[in-house]
């Protein structure tokens, strides 16, 4: 079994120099994903400290090659490279522009592959399936190359997208990893506390963004770590944003907007129900439940007295919601 696990890294990392080739070496590559990668402002050093690649907008060019070099098919069927059906094989990323994802020690796990028009029919974003070796829930994309640096800054900025870490650190801002896309997982946050005990949660410029990912953040909670929250403005997201500023103006928009993430969650939650008595009491409960899952005592208390001050409400009332979720659990 060890030395299957060993097969799928090794096709893997083949693929992963295969799509750097092709987008290096040949007219397809260059003219549509090198200007692709160009046009999004990433620079020629970005796009090798990354390991970016293309696939060729053919049914098994990919395969063939690999077949070629004596790879063998179970592997390539095993990592979701090729697919195969009825016989017949297919390259299962085809005309994208490829994201190496890469573990802790920098082997190659999978892929993110990205078309490069939007249409609404295909999806954006293609990955490659949950194999032997790769497990999406336990993976953070860029971690290999931002671990030293989250270590250093004793902080870890967590962001949506591939392309979102990316320019970040061409920006200059190097302790940066993303989720993916997939709802943060325990396994995730345990990558990033080994590093450091504070995450900052980078949100895109839009309200669905922030609904959905302010669930995931009581796992953070959970494990003792200390959360900030920071957006975009409408429309932006970590990406674009870094892609207009310098590194002078990206750092302090950071500084300036991230916010303690149970002060943020209060003060949004106290703005949407303050009128609204039922609505109230449903969102008291909300960010008690929060406050529960932090492990210091001292925190928790802080933070109670915090919040009865943010959404206008006694701190007897927050410390017996408190006592009442806390019993519940128990
Ligand atoms: N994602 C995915 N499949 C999709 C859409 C998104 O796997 N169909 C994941 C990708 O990892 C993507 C992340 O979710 O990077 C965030 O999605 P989104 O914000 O829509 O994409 P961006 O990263 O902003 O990509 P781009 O700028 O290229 O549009
Ligand atoms: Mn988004
Ligand atoms: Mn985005
Ligand atoms: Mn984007
Ligand atoms: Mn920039």
């Amino acid at each position: 079994k060890a030395n299957e696990r060993e097969s799928l890294y090794l096709v893997s990392e083949f693929a992963s120099s295969y799509f750097q080739k092709i987008l290096h070496k040949t007219d397809q590559g260059k003219s549509i994903g090198l200007s692709y990668f160009k046009e999004r402002g990433f620079t020629e050093e970005t796009i090798k400290r990354f390991d970016l690649g293309y696939s060729l907008d053919e049914w098994q060019a990919f395969t063939d090659e690999a077949l070629k070099q004596g790879y063998n098919l179970d592997y390539l069927e095993k990592t979701g490279l090729t697919i195969v059906k009825d016989e017949k094989r297919f390259d299962r990323f085809k005309g994208r522009v490829m994201f190496p994802i890469k573990s802790m020690s920098g082997r190659v796990l999978g892929f993110g592959g990205r078309i490069l028009i939007n249409d609404k029919k295909a999806a954006k974003y293609l990955n490659s399936p949950e194999s032997d070796i790769y497990h999406k829930s336990n993976v953070l994309y860029g971690i290999y190359d931002a671990k030293q640096s989250i270590a250093k800054e004793d902080n870890c900025y967590l962001v949506e997208g591939y392309t979102d870490v990316i320019q970040f650190v061409q920006t200059g801002v190097t302790n940066v990893v993303s989720s993916s896309g997939t709802a943060l997982t325990s396994e995730q946050i345990r990558l990033i506390n080994r590093l450091t005990k504070n995450i900052t949660v980078l949100f895109d410029g839009d309200a669905a963004g922030m609904r959905a990912s302010l669930r995931g953040i009581d796992l953070i909670l959970e494990q003792g770590m200390n959360v900030k929250v920071c957006s975009f403005p409408e429309g932006e997201d970590p990406d674009s944003f870094a892609r207009q500023n310098t590194l002078e103006e990206l750092t302090e928009y950071l500084n300036e907007n991230s916010k303690d993430f149970i002060q943020f969650k209060a003060s949004i939650l106290f703005e949407e129900s303050k009128n609204d008595p039922i609505k109230k009491a449903e969102t008291v409960r909300d960010i008690v439940n929060s406050i529960s899952k932090i492990p210091d005592q001292i925190k928790k208390e802080i933070y109670i007295q915090e919040c009865a001050r943010i959404m206008d409400i006694s701190e007897d009332v927050l410390f017996s919601t408190l006592a009442q979720i806390t019993n519940k659990d128990a």
